[in-house]
C-alpha cells in the first residue's frame, strides 16, 4: 500500500541529475528538500571557492558537488620525532584534539621527544578466483605462471621498479575448506612513496588475465580445468606487512608533576592499568584506539591520505589475535615508564589527493616533503601523543574538564558573547556544570545586570 510517506519520497526522485549543471543541481535540491530554498541556495553558493581553478580542481575529486564542506585545520607544534621537530597539520572537527596533540607534543619535548621506526612495507591485493581441477597441477604448474604474470606485468611495473618497488612475490592459496573451489593469487608489492592502490589494482587485473590464458593454453590443464571463474581482483586495506612503530619513555621521577597532587610513580602505574584494561575490555578498547585515531586521521586527512582505508586496517590489526584489542602498549620496567603504538599505515606522500588537494601540498610542505616512511613515523607519533594525552586527563582530573572548556567557549560563540563575557563566564563556571542552557542564562543576567563593569567576578 502506497502511503503518503512513500508518494512524497518518489516525488523527491530524479533520472538526469548528474547531467545538471551545479546551479541546476543546486536548484533541484532545495527546491525539493527545503523550507526555505532561496536561503539554502544562497548558502551553499556561499561555500563555492572564490577562484573558479580551484573550485574546479575540487569537483573534480568526486561526482555531483554542490558546495565545499569546511573542516577546520589546525596545526599541532613542537614534535619532536627522532631528533627533528615537526609542526603537525590535522584536519578535525572535534574540540580539544588539536590542544590535547599540542600538549602531549611539548610534553614528550622536554623528555626526549618522540622516537618512531617503520618495521615493514610492503602491501598486498589478491585475485579471487573459483576453480575445480586437480589442485596438485595447479601448484605444480604455479611457479611458470608467477613467473610469467611477473613477466607480463613488466612495463606496468617499470615506473616503480626504477623507484625501487614492484611486485615481491605472489602466492597461491587455497581457501577450498572453506568454500569448494576458492583460491586466491595473493600478490606482494612495494609501493614506494605511492599509496599504491591503482598501481597494486592494475597488475591484480593483468594476473587475472594471466592465469585465464595460461590454463586455457597449456595442455595440461583437461578441459573442465582450462576455465576459470574469476571472482574479483582488488587489494587489501589489511597491511599487516606495512608496520610503524611509535615511543616514549622517560623515568618515573620525570613525571612528577604532570598533575596536580599526583606523582610520577603513581601516574605511571594508573597509565599503565588505563591501557591494560584497554587490552582486557574491548568496551574500553574501542575508545581508547578511537582516541589514536583522532590523532592519526586528523593528520591522514590533512596530508589528503585515505582515512578510511587507514581506520579499517589499524582496526583489523587490532583485533588480529582474535579478540579487538589496545593498538598501543605500556609497561613500567625498572623505573623508567615505556610507552609505545605498533600499527599498520598504508600512506602516500606522491600520487592521488597528496599532490592535487591544494591544502594537503601545503601539509607536507610544512612536514618538510617527508617520503612515505617519514610519513608513517609522524602519523604514528601524532596517534601515540592523541593517546597519551587522553589516557592523561582520563587516569588524572577525567576528560571532561577540557571538552567543558571547550565546549564552553563553543557555547560563548554560538550566543555571540563579547570577549569580557567570555573571561567571566570561564572564571564563573570553573566549578560549575556547563549546559547550553546554565550559559544562556548567566549571559542574560550578566547583560542585565551589565556584568561589562565586572560585576560577577
Ligand atoms: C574522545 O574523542 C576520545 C577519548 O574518549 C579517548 C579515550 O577515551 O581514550 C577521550
Amino acid at each position: 500500500m502506497e502511503t503518503g510517506k512513500n508518494i512524497l519520497r518518489k516525488e523527491k526522485t530524479i533520472s538526469g541529475f548528474s547531467k545538471l549543471s551545479k546551479r541546476g543541481k543546486i536548484k533541484w535540491i532545495v527546491e525539493n528538500f527545503f523550507k526555505d530554498p532561496e536561503n539554502v541556495m544562497r548558502e551553499l553558493m556561499s561555500y563555492w571557492h572564490h577562484n573558479e581553478d580551484q573550485q574546479k580542481v575540487l569537483d573534480g575529486f568526486s561526482e555531483n558537488t554542490i558546495s565545499n564542506f569546511y573542516l577546520p585545520y589546525g596545526v599541532a607544534p613542537n614534535f619532536l620525532i627522532n631528533g627533528k621537530t615537526y609542526c603537525v597539520p590535522m584536519v578535525i572537527e572535534e574540540s580539544s584534539v588539536v590542544a590535547a596533540a599540542s600538549h602531549a607534543a611539548k610534553f614528550w619535548m622536554s623528555r626526549g621527544g618522540f622516537k618512531a621506526e617503520v618495521l615493514s612495507t610492503q602491501k598486498s591485493g589478491q585475485v579471487h578466483f573459483i576453480w575445480h581441477g586437480d589442485i596438485s597441477k595447479l601448484k605444480a604448474h604455479f611457479p611458470t605462471i608467477k613467473r610469467q604474470l611477473i613477466q607480463q606485468c613488466t612495463s606496468i611495473n617499470q615506473n616503480m621498479v626504477n623507484r625501487g618497488g614492484g611486485i615481491i612475490d605472489i602466492h597461491l592459496r587455497d581457501f577450498t575448506n572453506e568454500k569448494a573451489g576458492y583460491y586466491q593469487l595473493d600478490g606482494i608489492f612495494e609501493t614506494c612513496d605511492s599509496m599504491g592502490a591503482n598501481f597494486i589494482n592494475t597488475n591484480l587485473e593483468e594476473f587475472a588475465r594471466g592465469l585465464q590464458a595460461y590454463l586455457k593454453e597449456s595442455p595440461d590443464f583437461i578441459e573442465g580445468e582450462k576455465s576459470v571463474e574469476i571472482i574479483m581482483s582488488i587489494l587489501s586495506n589489511y597491511t599487516p606487512e606495512c608496520i610503524v612503530r611509535a615511543s616514549v619513555e622517560c623515568e618515573l621521577e620525570a613525571l612528577n608533576g604532570i598533575s596536580e597532587n599526583i606523582d610520577g610513580p603513581t601516574f605511571g602505574r594508573l597509565f599503565e592499568t588505563a591501557v591494560r584494561i584497554a587490552h582486557i575490555d574491548p568496551f574500553r578498547a574501542t575508545t581508547h584506539n578511537k582516541g589514536i585515531f583522532n590523532g592519526i586521521d586528523a593528520v591522514v586527512l590533512a596530508t589528503g591520505n585515505d582515512f578510511r582505508a587507514i581506520e579499517a586496517c589499524g582496526h583489523t590489526y587490532a583485533a588480529r589475535s582474535g579478540k579487538y584489542k589496545s593498538l598501543s602498549d605500556c609497561r613500567i620496567e625498572n623505573g623508567v615508564f615505556k610507552f609505545w603504538l605498533e600499527l599498520p599505515l598504508a600512506v602516500g606522500t606522491v600520487g592521488g589527493l597528496t599532490s592535487l588537494h591544494p591544502i594537503a601540498k601545503r601539509s607536507l610542505e610544512l612536514l618538510d616533503h617527508p617520503n612515505a616512511e617519514e610519513l608513517m613515523q609522524i602519523i604514528s607519533v601524532t596517534g601515540l601523543a592523541q593517546n597519551f594525552a587522553a589516557l592523561k586527563s582520563l587516569v588524572t582530573t577525567g576528560i571532561q574538564k577540557g571538552h567543558m572548556k571547550m565546549h564552553l567557549l563553543n557555547i560563548l560563540n554560538r550566543l555571540e558573547a563579547t570577549e569580557s563575557e567570555i573571561k567571566e563566564a570561564i572564571y564563573f563556571f570553573k566549578d560549575k556544570v556547563v549546559s547550553f542552557r546554565a550559559v544562556q542564562d548567566f549571559l542574560d543576567f550578566c547583560r542585565n545586570n551589565n556584568s561589562e563593569k565586572g560585576i560577577l567576578v
